[in-house]
């Protein structure tokens, strides 16, 4: 039987529908994604992490979205000339608001949806005209379930059966998957007897079982606690290490991206506003959506008054702030200087600073390993200011006046950003 019509009949029923749909129609595009069997020339990674390969040619361009565009509608592109390359053994994630078009770019590179113009790549080979069975991917989707009347081990292996692996075959990568998420033992168990967390480690394990290259995941810890979600982003970093495949990650959870990506591309509205190692995007984010998209940060909207190399002087309600020029600007430009709460000292040794300021304390919180003390300065409300609890609680108090300072450097003159909200 065709896998797609085999999906049909087994999970058409149990598919919720999300976007109107018909249930066969989305049943035969998720058999497509979890069935991918191995492509002809199988250079899949092996689940056995001492098989790891090692880095070639080429690697640094594995997968290539080129232009790439999609509108669903002929008139929208929710995907806007999109680039991005992607290193082969790279933790890549895609993280932006709902909307922004991060589940259309997986849907594209696993060819269940087609770019409306642009290609995509995957070692050096247009996917073009490649359906998804041979594109060799993997897929943990955030709401598509397992099927709930097979077992685990039925579930895992029917990608395997489908694609005609012996049945021997079958057992031992069965039981490699199992015990690379750590359900060894489990296999007999229907996904309705397992909890939440072990079924997504079903999913992540049915998307690694056929030994893809390339894996990709929309969300896959969306719907745990916390401390599952912890538990897992962990696991599936071990995983991505050990197997050294490809992974694009979607998420819309800044830390989760932070701590688990080697890159992370910040997505807005169908397009790449900084994509760099999680490190750099909060340290220097070069655009004020990125600024405000990861960590807390202070936005304080001034206009340029001069610049003088890569410093510029910026008047924030009539006072000067002396900033890092990282956007190109000019006198009289609108602009929004970014500041990270925990750069700012309070009550700095008198001249250690450019930027010092009177300030009013607000409002001060104890969060226990640090305090976050919220004032108004250069006539801004709502300043924050991190600082750790090394001085005890008591050392700032709610309408003390205070002198704050930061150095230039941690105040970056970025785009006015004229649709922020
Ligand atoms: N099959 C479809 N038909 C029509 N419009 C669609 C379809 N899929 C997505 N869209 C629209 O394309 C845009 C991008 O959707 P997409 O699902 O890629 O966003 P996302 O970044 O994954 O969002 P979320 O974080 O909410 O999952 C949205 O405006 C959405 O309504
Ligand atoms: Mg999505």
């Amino acid at each position: 039987m065709r896998a797609s019509r085999l999906a049909d009949r087994l999970i058409a029923p149990c598919l919720g529908d999300a976007r109107g749909e018909p249930a066969p129609a989305r049943a035969s595009r998720f058999a497509d994604s979890i069935i991918l069997p191995v492509p002809e020339s199988n250079t899949g990674v092996a689940l056995d992490p001492t098989s790891r390969r090692s880095p070639a040619a080429g690697d640094a361009e594995y997968v290539v979205f080129d232009r790439v565009s999609k509108s669903y509608d002929g008139r929208t592109r929710v995907v806007r000339e999109l680039d991005l390359q992607i290193a082969r053994g790279e933790f890549l994630t895609l993280l932006g608001p709902s909307g922004s078009g991060k589940t259309t770019c997986l849907m594209m590179l696993a060819g269940l949806e087609t770019p409306t113009s642009g290609v995509i790549r995957i070692a050096g080979r247009s996917m073009r005209h490649v359906p998804p069975r041979r594109r060799g991917i993997g897929m943990v989707f955030q709401h598509y379930a397992l099927f709930p009347h097979m077992t685990v081990g039925d579930n895992l292996a029917f990608p395997l059966e489908v694609r005609g692996l012996d049945p021997d075959d079958r057992r031992a990568r069965v039981r490699r998957a199992l015990e690379l998420v750590r359900l060894e033992g489990l296999e007999h168990r229907r996904p309705g007897q397992l909890s939440g967390g072990q079924q997504q480690r079903v999913a992540i394990a049915r998307a690694l079982v056929f030994e893809p290259d390339l894996v990709l995941m929309d969300e896959p810890l969306g719907a745990l606690d916390r401390l599952l979600r912890q538990e897992l982003q962990y696991e599936i970093r071990r995983i991505h290490r050990d197997l050294g495949v490809t992974m694009v990650y979607v998420t819309h959870d800044q830390h989760e991206a932070m701590v688990m990506s080697d890159r992370v591309a910040v997505v807005r509205a169908g397009a790449i506003e900084q994509i760099a190692p999680p490190a750099t995007l909060y340290e220097e984010p070069d655009r004020s959506f990125v600024a405000r998209f990861i960590g807390e940060n202070n936005r304080l909207p001034g206009r340029v008054t001069g610049v003088r190399g890569d410093i510029c002087d910026v008047d924030v309600s009539g006072r000067q702030v002396q900033a890092l020029r990282v956007v190109p600007c000019r006198t009289g430009d609108p602009v929004l200087l970014s500041i990270r709460p925990e750069r700012v000292s309070i009550a700095p040794a008198p001249g250690r600073y450019t930027n010092e300021f009177d300030a009013t304390v607000d409002d001060v919180t104890f969060v226990g390993d640090h305090l976050r003390v919220r004032v108004t300065v250069c006539g801004q409300p709502h300043f924050l200011i991190k600082i750790p609890n090394v001085v005890g609680h008591g050392a700032v108090l709610e309408g003390d006046r205070v002198r704050i300072g930061w150095t230039p450097a941690d105040s970056r003159v970025l785009d006015a950003d004229a649709d922020a909200p």
